[in-house]
């Protein structure tokens, strides 16, 4: 079905940036571009732009960090705190000078040579059906329902057929596995022998949840091989983050036509990106539950953190649209709001960019945007012109989020306290760490139980009194303390999934100490150790029902899921 093409090609251009050697001075240096490292006669150079999410590092107090997330950079050993090992620059020395080897890299993929028609349809955040006379594929499907938890809800509506478009496409792409793109209950309602396509990634964190969730027909394929789909003119390939996150992009061509499709991956294919004619991408930020939930920060540096982030991602994705130069600009998969009144603090402060935010710039560089919150459905003809036309049509009822989050509460109230011990002791996670957590209600000010996980050598798990916890926070040097909501934390570590479904969906509060990001415990714990395939402990009290399942019985017991709403947009 996939035939494979071989890697993906790449035009380089190679160019050397000129630094005096003579203005080098033992220890750190800083130019424009570069961080340089002298010891004795041996140089270590690096680039000034974050591994984390391009930041630019910067240098204060004698210590070099990028002031976006904090993430801080010891070039004496050309290794974040965090533990990432930053890459060093090719250099050459002549002529008392130092030429730094900078390499642009442009891949191109492969195409049928020739002009066809295509249609893309947004249907809700990142979900794009896109399609021809030969092929027809679907993105991230969210149709329904919360993501991460009961975090984030559909800004807009999703139209009434959405089932039968989703099982009538040819395979669906599943970027990584936040819920917002491998939607559970979205997915539960999708034929079990649908070909998917995933990202061969390291741990096969996307994978393995489509297969604890019943498919059987996942396609793990591998990052930079082009593939053609059917012997259509559809070839495309998959592009991993530059960053630790297990997440993707999709490039394709569809005749003579090329996309570049990114969701949430930071610093795709390691900034070497393709000139495209469309370029759909998130835009909006505001996706995660940090800083809000960082309680080493008042309130209004939270709030004043968020809006540097907001705006840097802004800048990001100029940066991106003056590398492709695409004709069109599609900003999408940003379209999720909060809606419960115990997320307040979210709802209030949790900002996001418009993708009226993008005009002026997209002005400058005569991109035309696509904007979905006025047309959704784009056709392109064979010379590449674009014709947008609104949805006019019937659109699916949801049931209301409150309905969903009694659900998530009836549902996962008891505790399993042999199931979490086990979960802690066989995750195999071992750094000289602590975590806390107290397990609570929905405004994080009364708790149910708190345990301590003991990290350092053999793994120990022990429930503590309120009491204790505060001596034991009081006590302790190096510690992650969480509280989470009682249901987020059962339901996720009953369903061994990914613990960003806690932190990105808003279901915790965290202290650090060290305030510092521990990416090793994050990344074991939201890719590694998740899927039934590694979490080997059982519990009853998921009751092992399926998800959509109990959403026929429990939520939607006084309607028909089909019962769609007649509703016709009015212009
Ligand atoms: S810490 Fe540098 S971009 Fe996030």
């Amino acid at each position: 079905m996939f035939k494979n093409l071989g890697k993906i090609g790449y035009k380089v251009e190679s160019q050397k940036v000129k630094i005096d050697l003579n203005q080098i001075n033992e220890g750190v240096n800083f130019t424009d571009e570069f961080i340089i490292f002298k010891k004795n006669d041996e140089l270590s150079i690096y680039d000034r732009i974050c591994d984390h999410n391009s930041g630019k590092l910067i240098s204060k107090n004698g210590k070099t960090f990028c002031p976006m997330h904090n993430w801080e950079f010891m070039p004496e050993t050309g290794i974040y705190k965090n533990g990432l090992i930053k890459k060093k620059k090719e250099y050459e020395i002549a002529n008392n000078q130092i030429l730094v080897i900078e390499k642009k890299f442009q891949p191109e993929i492969k195409h049928v040579d020739k002009g066809i028609g295509i249609k893309v349809r947004y249907i809700n955040h990142a979900f794009l059906i896109i399609e021809s006379d030969n092929f027809k594929f679907a993105t991230d499907p969210w149709a329904l329902g919360p993501a991460f938890n009961t975090g984030w809800w559909l800004k807009h509506q999703t139209i009434a057929n959405w089932k039968e478009e989703l099982n009538s496409c040819n395979f669906i792409y599943i970027s990584h596995n936040h819920p917002d793109h491998c939607h559970e209950l979205t997915l539960s309602y999708v034929d079990k022998k649908t070909p998917l396509v995933v990202p061969n990634f390291t741990s096969n964190s996307t994978g393995l949840l489509l297969k604890d969730l019943g498919f059987t027909n996942i396609h793990n394929l591998n990052f930079e091989d082009q593939y053609q789909f059917n012997g259509s003119e559809l070839i495309f390939t998959i592009f991993k983050s530059g960053d630790l996150r297990e997440d993707s992009g999709f490039y394709f061509s569809a005749g003579k036509f090329k996309g570049l499709l990114t969701v949430d991956a930071n610093n795709l294919n390691f900034l070497k990106l393709p000139a495209v004619d469309l370029f759909a991408s998130s835009f909006a930020g505001g996706a995660h539950g940090y800083p809000l939930n960082c309680e080493n920060y008042a309130l209004e540096d939270r709030i004043k953190m968020l809006d540097t982030d907001r705006k840097f991602i802004r800048q990001t994705k100029y940066k991106y649209l003056e590398k492709i130069k695409p004709k069109f600009f599609l900003p999408y998969a940003g379209f999720f709001k909060e809606a419960l009144k115990r997320d307040g603090i979210y709802i209030k402060h949790n900002k996001k960019n418009l993708v009226n935010d993008y005009k002026n710039f997209c002005k400058k560089l005569n991109i035309q945007i696509l904007n979905v919150e006025e047309n959704t459905i784009f056709n392109f003809d064979i010379n590449k012109k674009v014709k947008p036309e609104p949805y006019i049509g019937k659109y699916y009822a949801d049931i209301s989020e409150e309905s969903y989050l009694k659900y998530y509460k009836e549902k996962y109230q008891k505790i399993d306290l042999n199931y979490i011990k086990n979960y802690f002791e066989k995750s195999k996670f071992n750094d000289n760490s602590i975590l806390f957590i107290s397990l609570t209600n929905g405004n994080f000010n009364k708790s149910d139980v708190n345990f301590k996980i003991n990290f350092t050598k053999k793994i120990t798990f022990s429930i503590l009194e309120d009491k204790y916890l505060k001596q034991a926070l009081k006590s302790e040097n190096n510690y992650l303390f969480l509280k989470i909501r009682k249901e987020a934390f059962l339901n996720t570590i009953y369903n061994k999934r990914s613990w960003e479904d806690i932190s990105i969906g808003f279901q915790n509060r965290q202290y650090r100490k060290p305030n510092i990001y521990n990416s090793d415990f994050w990344f074991h714990f939201s890719n590694k150790y998740v899927s039934t395939k590694y979490v080997q402990s059982t519990t009853d009290c998921s009751n092992c029902t399926l998800l959509n399942n109990d959403i026929h019985n429990i939520l939607f017991k006084k309607k028909s899921v089909d019962n769609i709403l007649l509703f016709k947009k009015s212009n």
